[in-house]
């Protein structure tokens, strides 16, 4: 049975290729409903530093300042074999093998939207990766939220941050991953604010502390991360991120995954969570828990894809057969996942009734 996580990836895709292509109105609707993950915080919350800690590499652009100005629609594909690469939407005949060019290209094309200034864009870049490193998710990462405009920016820009943060993280099949520092008291956390309006109950946020060995000596999480200050559906989970000076050293990723493990195993405080820490730990139980929200969504999904089929075909025969036209093309790509989406469902039905487990 495919993954379930890559058909939703394959399904993501499509609908971004066919963009506003063609009169199919149930697209916007279908691609508003595929379960997807979201990164929000504040800037410097250490957002691009959980996500590279997930994917297991260097890729994003890093600074002070807004350094993400786009949305980054990351796709991860566990592959077997070969050399992890990573691939662009919109540049769909290339593959990147050093990680040092994805990340010249993700600043390039964000300069490419919105014209070296300090703007942004909401524009997604579709950036997929493939490597034996990773586990299928797929994640959005979002500019941080600001509190006030700095030199070069619109007054309007704190506003339109929130705005487009807000579009994601609205959806009701979006999980979003609420990026606190620790160092920071949780009441001014601009992750927990945003989330709490959109989703009160706490019941899709998943709460990441990150910068705990940042914390005033004589300080620690304990209470955070047991729940016990703020509480939501599933646990927190910490993370100890690189810190600048680890960058400029050029810490490598797997001494500082090993060195994350070992700050929690080995701390008097944290020993006893050690085991639900780190982002290793956050990497797994995202995939896992992505799969399950994909799985209990899928007959809505399901009924929506079939309604797509219908609109792609009706729009497919005003094209006229032979299908040859770039529009068609990828039309009949998405019929084609759709499908196969199909298939994945009536297996997962067939295995729900014989009592397996899928
Ligand atoms: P973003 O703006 O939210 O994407 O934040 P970044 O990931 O770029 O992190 C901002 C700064 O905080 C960088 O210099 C990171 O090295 C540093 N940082 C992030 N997380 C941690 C952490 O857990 N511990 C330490 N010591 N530094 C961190
Ligand atoms: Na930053
Ligand atoms: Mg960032």
């Amino acid at each position: 049975m495919e993954n379930l996580i890559s058909l939703v990836n394959k399904l993501q895709r499509a609908c971004t290729a066919l963009g506003d292509h063609g009169e199919a109105t149930s697209l916007p609707i279908l691609w508003d409903s595929l379960p997807s993950i979201a990164v929000g915080g504040g800037q410097s919350s250490g957002k691009s530093s959980v996500l590279e800690s997930i994917v297991g590499k260097d890729f994003l652009p890093r600074g002070s300042g807004i350094v993400t100005r786009r949305p980054l629609v990351l796709q991860l594909h566990k592959i077997y074999e070969g050399k992890e690469y990573g691939e662009f939407l919109h540049l769909p005949s290339r593959k990147f093998y050093d990680f040092v060019v994805v990340r010249k290209e993700i600043s390039d094309e964000t300069d490419g939207e919105t014209g070296q200034t300090k703007q942004i864009s909401s524009v997604p870049i579709h950036l997929s990766i493939y490597s034996p490193n990773v586990v299928n998710l797929t994640l959005v990462d979002l500019p941080g939220l600001t509190k006030v405009a700095i030199d070069g920016q619109s007054e309007s820009i704190v506003q339109d941050i929130e705005n487009m943060v807000r579009s994601y993280i609205q959806k009701p099949n979006c999980i979003i991953l609420a990026i606190s520092p620790a160092n920071q008291d949780l009441a001014t956390s601009d992750a927990i604010k945003m989330s709490r309006e959109v989703d009160p109950t706490g019941e899709r946020t998943i709460g990441v502390l990150t910068k705990i060995d940042l914390m005033d000596k004589g300080t620690d999480a304990v209470d955070i991360l047991e729940g016990k200050s703020y509480r939501l559906k599933f646990p927190w989970v910490g993370v100890v991120n690189r810190s600048q000076q680890d960058i400029n050293k050029r810490v490598d990723m797997t001494s500082a995954r090993r060195r994350e493990r070992e700050y929690f195993s080995n701390s008097r405080e944290y020993k006893h969570l050690a085991s639900r820490m780190g982002s290793e730990y956050l990497a797994k139980m995202l995939s896992k828990h992505l799969e399950g929200v994909i799985k209990s969504r899928i007959p809505g999904i399901q009924s929506l894809i079939s309604k797509t089929v219908v609109d792609l075909e009706a729009e497919l025969s005003h094209l006229g057969k032979p299908v040859s036209t770039d529009a068609g093309g990828k039309l009949l790509v998405m019929m084609d996942i759709c499908r196969a989406f199909d298939q994945v469902y009536k297996e997962h039905l067939e295995g729900m009734r014989s009592g397996g487990d899928q």
